[in-house]
């Protein structure tokens, strides 16, 4: 059985037993942090105003930060048109989230229940959608990287706002790749900008190789602050001169196709050998 879990915010997650981590932050408020981690980063009401605003919502989960997403655009902006590309591998989390209470964010449950309904399969993978000409929302139920590898070529300088919250590199490595983040890049704008909760050097380092410059973000509930990234900014240099240590070595995944577990140990693996100090009959 999945496990509800309340967060700070009083808004309701689950447990995930696969990966032992919570869908959000429990300390921060599940949909506090949609919208003060994803949303407020990323910019949506300013873009909304533009009227048209495209979203990149890497792992749909329980489809939160889409429905902050739509709440914060169309708040601001009645008339906005929204395009929403996502991708989750596993549709009964979609299922489940239903029939949690959303709260003030009830209002939007139209929309999965919509996209649940209207399903087809597109180059062998299934597709859920919503033909709202307002708000179009596409979700791939698929692996990441196979979404990646098939599908990215359709939105190539496609989002305004990429949201990266799959669970935490530890235990989800595959999703935080530098040839990840690479494949993420062709599918961001120029001015686009991506959001994510991890403050990790290595993440940071993976972003910046991958032609995203990339700040500091801001601080939420107990935990430190978030990053932000975008194709148009310059990377702090306090961040530079922390990519220059052994632990900012970056996860790397080839071929996209490694398992978990072996992009773990290839990272561990070069941290080690950068960290021993070899002798210099060794280095010449
Ligand atoms: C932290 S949750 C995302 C929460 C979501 N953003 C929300 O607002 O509700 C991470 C999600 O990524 C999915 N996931 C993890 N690894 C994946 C992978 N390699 N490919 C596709 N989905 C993955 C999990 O099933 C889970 O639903």
């Amino acid at each position: 059985m999945i496990k509800e879990v309340r967060t700070e915010d009083g808004s309701l997650t689950l447990f995930s037993e696969r990966f032992r981590e919570p869908y959000h932050s429990v300390t921060a408020g599940a949909f506090t942090e949609a919208v003060e981690k994803f949303c407020k980063p990323c910019r949506i009401r300013e873009r909304a105003r533009t009227g048209k605003v495209n979203l990149l919502d890497v792992c749909f989960g329980l489809g939160y930060n889409t429905v902050a997403f739509i709440n914060e655009a169309l708040s601001e902006n009645p008339k906005a048109r929204l395009k929403i590309v996502s991708f989750e591998f596993d549709i009964s989390v979609i299922e489940k989230s239903l029939k949690l209470d959303w709260r003030e964010f009830n209002r939007w449950k139209w929309v999965l229940r919509e996209a649940l309904k209207n399903r087809r399969c597109e180059r062998n993978t299934l597709v859920l959608s919503t033909e709202d000409p307002q708000v179009q929302l596409k979700i791939y139920i698929t692996e990441g990287r196979e979404f990646l590898k098939k599908f990215s070529c359709r939105y190539e300088n496609f989002a305004d706002a990429v949201f990266h919250d799959p669970f935490s590199p530890k235990v989800n490595p595959e999703l935080w790749t530098y040839e990840f983040f690479k494949g993420t890049r062709g599918m961001t704008k120029e001015t686009g900008i991506l959001a994510t909760y991890s403050t990790s050097t290595a993440v940071r380092r993976a972003l910046h190789m991958a032609g995203f410059g990339v700040k500091e973000g801001v601080a939420l509930g107990r935990k430190s602050k978030s990053t932000v990234a975008s194709p148009s900014f310059k990377t702090e240099e306090k961040l530079l001169r922390k990519f220059k240590l052994p632990s900012s070595v970056p996860f790397r995944d080839p071929a996209l196709s490694d398992p978990p577990g072996l992009i773990s140990s290839r990272r561990e693996g070069c941290i080690n050998l950068l960290s021993r100090s070899l002798p210099l009959e060794v280095l010449y």
